[in-house]
This record gives C-alpha cells, structure tokens and sequence, in this order.
C-alpha cells in the first residue's frame, strides 16, 4: 500500500491556510532561503513563458511569475490555499496576468496536454509529500514539459533537516525512532508514530538518482540554505550594511550549489531539462 496519503495531505494544507504565506516571513533566514529559490526563476524564467506552478501554495512564487508576464496556470491540491492564492493576486494587483487556477495533484497532471509548459515550478515539497508516487510525479512533470522545457524542484532535505534542528532531533527523541527515520527519510505514522505530520526527505544522491531514472538533465543542485544555518544573528548583523549584505547573498548562492554543501539545508532545489534525448538513455 501507497504511504501516500492524498486526504492526509490536502486536509493538512486545508488547516494551514495562511501559516503557508507566514512561513517565509517568519526569519530573516527563510528570507535567506527565498532569496535562493527566486534566484533559479530569474535566472531561467523568460517573459511570456508559458508556466504551470504545481503546490503553489498561496502564491509567494506566483507573484513573481505573474510579473514575468508567463501566461501562467497555478495549481495546488488544497482548495483553501488555491483560494488564499487567489485573494492573494487580487489584493496584489496580479489577479487579470493568471490564465487559469486548477486542483491538481502533482501524481496526476492528466487534465493537462503533454508538451505543453515552457516552465514547470513544483516549488516548496509536493514532492515530498507523494513518497512512493514521487517517479510518477516527476513522470507527468515531464510529460507537461515541451522539449527544452525546465523543471524546478523543490523537496525537503534529510541531512539539512537534522544540520538545522539537531537540538530538537538528539535530545529528546529515542535513537531507535530517529534511526526510523534516518534509514526510511519518511517522517510518517509508519516509521514515527509521535508524528502525525507526513514527509519525505531527501538524500542528494535520491533525488539525482530519481531525476535520472525519469531522464532528466540536471543544470543545478542547490541547497536551501547554507552559510545561513542556525546563524539569525549574524545574517541579521550582515544585513545592516547593503553592501556586505550583496557580498552574502553570492557567496550564499554559491555555498549551496558547491557539491559537498548541497546537504546543509532543510530544502534541496533541482534545476531539470527534458531534453529531445532522455539523459538516461544517454548516458548507457
Ligand atoms: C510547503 S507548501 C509550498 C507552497 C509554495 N510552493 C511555496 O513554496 O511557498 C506545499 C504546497 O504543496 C501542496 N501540495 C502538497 N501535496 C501536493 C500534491 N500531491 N500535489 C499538488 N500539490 C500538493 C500543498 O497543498 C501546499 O500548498
């Protein structure tokens, strides 16, 4: 049986409601790990690209999309964050740029024409959230995609995960229930019964092997965060002067897409292209 629980998830995201907008806000930190996850978009998104964001959320992603003019259709499994989606480009003056808001679960993308997004962001762990289903996932991610089309990735991180909250994993949780989760990387009922929250996390390895089997290019790994871990005083000390703060945020960018850091953060973000060639099919 599937660990997958679709009604687990949408429900969860149902009742998070507005927490998902705050989340981003709540630190200088996760300003940090914004700042990481928007440099790919400009980075690849061009004007007018034709995009499908997957798990949107309500829209911190959508907003900057919606100003790169893409001819956009925003999705999310939950009702309620696809409505707080909406509001929120109400509010903000983007409402008119969106062609289309759907339910769409990222395993099933069948309402949807093969070929036919420039751009997929899949932003923020639906990935994660799938488990077993995460191949069928990236499947359909592809089949959306044209040729040439890019993927962006985001999934939760195993050993960033354990770098950022050490203090809340060693002590007061048993060995025996950590090691559950360090072999499995599911924080699941199955192999956690203290937690009723369902993840996956990811291992570098994973995910490039997943990426590969599904035959995608990989063009970058980065971590989400990195210099950044555990350090709020100090990225908030660097902040007051713009130009050390400009001198960070590169440095950051780099310290999380060079290969022996790529684990330290609680995200890790793919950059994928399909290519006309599957990259595994190459690669024999
Ligand atoms: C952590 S939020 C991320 C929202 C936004 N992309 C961001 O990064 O800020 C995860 C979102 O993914 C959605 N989600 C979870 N599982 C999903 C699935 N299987 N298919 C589509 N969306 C899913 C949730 O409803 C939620 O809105």
């Amino acid at each position: 049986m599937s660990l997958y629980d679709q009604a687990h998830i949408r429900n969860f995201y149902n009742n998070y409601a507005e927490q998902e907008t705050a989340r981003w806000e709540k630190s200088i930190v996760e300003q940090v790990k914004l700042h990481i996850h928007q440099h790919f978009l400009h980075q690849h998104v061009k004007q007018g690209d034709t995009i499908i964001e997957l798990g949107a959320g309500t829209g911190v992603f959508t907003q900057l999309l919606a100003q790169k003019n893409a001819d956009l259709t925003v999705t999310d499994l939950s009702p309620i964050q696809l409505k707080l989606n909406k509001e929120k480009a109400k509010a903000n003056g983007y409402f008119q740029k969106i062609k289309h808001w759907e339910i769409a679960d990222v395993c099933d993308l069948s309402e949807f024409k093969s070929n036919s997004f420039d751009k997929v962001v899949c932003y923020g762990g639906p990935l994660s959230y799938v488990f077993d289903q995460k191949i069928k996932a990236l499947t359909e991610i592809k089949r959306v995609l044209k040729t040439n089309g890019i993927a962006f990735i985001g999934v939760m991180n195993l050993w960033g995960t354990v770098n950022e909250y050490l203090n809340k994993i060693i002590l007061p949780v048993p060995k025996s229930d950590n090691e559950k989760v360090m072999r499995t990387g599911n924080l699941h009922p199955s192999s956690f019964t203290a937690s009723d929250h369902h993840c996956h996390m990811f291992t570098a390895e994973e995910l490039k092997n997943d990426l590969q089997q599904v035959g995608f290019e990989l063009i970058a790994l980065s971590a989400s965060n990195c210099l950044s871990v555990s350090r709020q005083k100090e990225v908030e000390d660097i902040k007051n002067s713009r130009e050390k703060w400009e001198y960070f945020l590169d440095l950051e960018l780099r310290a999380c897409q060079s290969a022996g850091m790529v684990e330290s953060g609680t995200h890790l973000i793919a950059i994928v292209r399909k290519n006309e060639i599957d990259a595994s099919v190459r690669e024999k």
